[in-house]
C-alpha cells in the first residue's frame, strides 16, 4: 500500500479538494483507495464527497465503533474514514491515541492500494505524525506569499524535527501553469539560499478553476461532474506522476512501516 500525506503550511489552500478528487482519480484507474480525514477537529472530507457517515473516529477512540464499523464506502473503490467536526479532544491526539489507530489502520494493509491522508493545516502535532509516517509528503502551496512561506516553514520544520527531508510540491490555484511553476523555483530558491537540507520535487499544478468551486457548492468532485475542466487534468497528471512514482521505488513493505516509524523517530 502506497502511503500519501497531503499538507499545507496555511490554511484553505484546497488540500481537501485536492485530496478527494485525487482519490476519485485513483479509483477511476481501478486503484483501491483509502481516504483519512485526518483533519481531526474540523473535519470536511464528508461534505465534499457527498457523505452522512454515521460514525466516526471519535467513537472509534472512545472504543464504542471498531475501525471498520466508522469506515464508510464512498464510491467504487473509495471509502473513507471520517474525522469529526467541533471535538476539541481530536485535535491533538495522545501518542497512545495515535498508535491504536495505526494499528487498526494496518490490519486494514491488503484491502487498499493507496492510503491518502487529508491534514490539517500548519504544524500542530497530528499533521506533524501523519506525516513523518506517509512515504510521500504531498505539500499543497498556492502563489500567494503567505502560503508560500508557511509552505517553506513546515517542510523546515518537519526536515528538522522529524527526519522528513522529501516533499512533493503540488501548487494549486495558479491562473497559469508558468505561474505554477514560478512557486516552485521560489521555494528551492529560498530552500537552497538557507541551505536547508531538503529534496522538493515538482508534482504538479490544479490550475484555479471555477469547476473546483462549482464542484464543491454541489457536493460533487471536479474529476467527476467536470472531467474536461483545467482542474480535472491537473489532478490526471498528478496522479499519473504518483503512479509512476510507485512504480519506480521499491515496495517498503506493509503497513507496519507506516506506525513503526513513529515509535522511532529519525528512522
Ligand atoms: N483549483 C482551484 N480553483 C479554484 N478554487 C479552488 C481550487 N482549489 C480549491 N479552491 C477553493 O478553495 C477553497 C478551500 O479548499 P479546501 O477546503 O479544499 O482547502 P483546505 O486546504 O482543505 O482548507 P483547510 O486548511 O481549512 O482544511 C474551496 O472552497 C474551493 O472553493
Ligand atoms: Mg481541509
Amino acid at each position: 500500500m502506497q502511503i500519501l500525506s497531503v499538507t499545507s503550511g496555511k490554511g484553505g489552500v484546497g488540500k481537501t479538494s485536492l485530496t478527494c478528487n485525487i482519490a476519485a482519480r485513483f479509483a477511476q484507474l481501478g486503484r483501491r483507495v483509502l481516504l483519512i480525514d485526518a483533519d481531526l477537529g474540523l473535519a470536511n472530507v464528508d461534505i465534499l464527497m457527498g457523505l452522512s457517515p454515521r460514525a466516526t473516529l471519535e467513537q472509534f477512540f472512545r472504543g464504542e465503533r471498531t475501525l471498520r464499523e466508522v469506515l464508510v464506502p464512498a464510491r467504487d473503490h473509495v471509502t473513507v474514514l471520517p474525522g469529526a467536526s467541533g471535538v476539541k479532544e481530536l485535535v491533538d491526539l495522545r501518542d497512545d491515541q495515535i498508535l491504536l489507530l495505526m494499528g487498526a489502520l494496518d490490519e486494514l494493509d491488503l484491502e487498499f492500494d493507496v492510503l491518502l491522508v487529508d491534514t490539517a493545516a500548519g504544524i500542530g502535532p497530528n499533521v506533524m505524525h501523519f506525516n513523518a509516517a506517509a512515504q510521500d509528503v504531498i505539500v499543497v502551496v498556492t502563489p500567494e506569499p503567505t502560503s508560500m512561506t508557511d509552505a517553506y516553514a513546515l517542510m523546515k520544520v518537519m526536515a528538522r524535527d522529524h527526519a522528513v527531508k522529501r516533499f512533493h510540491l503540488l501548487v494549486n490555484r495558479a491562473p497559469t501553469p508558468k505561474d505554477a511553476r514560478n512557486v516552485y523555483r521560489r521555494l528551492t530558491q529560498v530552500a537552497d539560499q538557507f541551505k536547508l537540507d531538503i529534496a522538493m520535487e515538482y508534482l504538479g499544478h490544479v490550475l484555479h478553476d471555477e469547476a473546483a468551486t462549482q464542484a464543491i457548492i454541489e457536493r460533487s468532485l471536479f474529476v467527476e461532474r467536470f472531467p474536461e475542466s483545467v482542474a480535472a487534468a491537473g489532478v490526471r497528471d498528478v496522479v499519473d506522476r504518483l503512479l509512476l512514482g510507485s512504480e519506480e521505488r521499491a515496495p517498503t513493505g506493509n503497513m507496519q512501516f507506516f506506525w513503526k516509524r513513529l515509535l522511532q523517530p529519525g528512522v
